[in-house]
Parts: C-alpha cells; structure tokens; sequence
C-alpha cells in the first residue's frame, strides 16, 4: 500500500497546520497508509550524533515513505526552524539522502492574509538542494488558517476542495 508520511510543520496542540493535516488524512481514507511525524521530539541537528534512535526511527520514516506531505506554517518569512531541523536530519548524505527523488507535497498556511507563501517558495528551494520532488501544481496556501479551525477540526470546504484535488493528483502519481 502507498505510503504517506506528513511532516506539520508547527508543534503546538491548538495549530492549525496539525488540524489540517488531521483533515488530509482523512481525505486520504484508506487509499494510503498514514503516518504524522512527531519533529518535536528530534533533537538538534548535531552531525556528531550518530547514534539517536529518535533521529534513526525519523529517518527511516521518511526513506519509507512513497510521498511526504507538508503542512506548514511560514515563521519569519521562512520555514519554522523545527521543520528545517528535521529537515537537516534527513538530509545527509547530501545528495544521496532519503530525500533524494521523494516526491513532495506542500501547503503552507498563515494566521494572516499571505497563506505562507514565502515558506511554501522556501522550502521549494530547500527540497530542490536535495535533489527531493516537489509536487508541480498549482501552490496551495491556506490564509487566516486558524479561523478556520474549531475544536481542533480544520474546516474550509473551499481549500479542502482545493487542497484535496491536488492531493488526489499527487497520490495518483505515486502509483
Ligand atoms: C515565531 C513566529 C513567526 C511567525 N512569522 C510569520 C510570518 O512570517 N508570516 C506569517 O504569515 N505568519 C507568521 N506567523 C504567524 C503564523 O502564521 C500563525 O501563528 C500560525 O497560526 C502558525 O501556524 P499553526 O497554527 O500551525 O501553529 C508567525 C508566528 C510565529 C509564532
């Protein structure tokens, strides 16, 4: 069955990355095997450690992974450093990582009007360095995403239309 690993890029319970991302996985249904990393618990990138089951188990979840879905917020125009850490980990050796040729998703979201464009255009560059695959399809950026989130649940049935579409598009690939 076609895997699917999602990386939120924001660690806070009340987020709206992570009700999005909720959300994906439900659209997804049983047409691919789930999983939603927990990046918090990585520890710093430190290229000394070489060790860390944490970082060895975060790795392998991504190697794993026919596709990896990521649902991020921009922090100071860019990607939260969290994100970018766990990034960091799986990226070596470089150009020969597990990132390497993994097909990517993107959606960015805000708590104000720009949907996190500027991260979406970030980490475009980031996975490129990578050799990874970002989806090419229409961007797909979520503003005043936490207004749209009640209770935990993220709900927008114009960008989860949206976003679905696209995702669809992007699991098709994947075979
Ligand atoms: C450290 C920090 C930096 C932020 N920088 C930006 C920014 O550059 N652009 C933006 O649109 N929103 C920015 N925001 C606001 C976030 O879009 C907003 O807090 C969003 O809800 C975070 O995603 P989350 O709901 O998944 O936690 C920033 C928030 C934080 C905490």
């Amino acid at each position: 069955m076609t895997k699917l690993l999602f990386l939120p890029g924001s660690l806070r319970a009340a987020s709206s990355s992570r009700a999005l991302t909720r959300k994906l996985v439900d659209l997804v249904g049983d047409r691919a095997s789930c999983e939603t990393a927990d990046i918090g618990a990585l520890p710093h990138y430190n290229a000394d450690v070489t060790d860390d089951a944490t970082v060895d188990a975060f790795i392998a979840s991504v190697g794993a992974a026919d596709g990896v879905v990521f649902v991020t917020p921009e922090y100071n125009y860019s990607v939260p450093g969290v994100l970018k850490n766990a990034i960091d980990w799986a990226s070596r050796p470089a150009f020969e990582s597990v990132f390497k040729g993994k097909p990517c998703f993107i959606v960015t979201v805000s708590g104000g009007a720009t949907g996190g464009i500027r991260a979406q255009g970030h980490l475009k560059y980031i996975l490129n360095g990578m050799l990874a695959v970002p989806h090419a399809d229409r961007e797909i950026v979520v503003p005043f995403a936490n207004k749209k989130v009640t209770d935990g649940v993220f709900e927008d049935a114009d960008v989860l239309a949206f976003a679905g579409a696209q995702l669809d598009d992007f699991l098709a690939g994947l075979g």
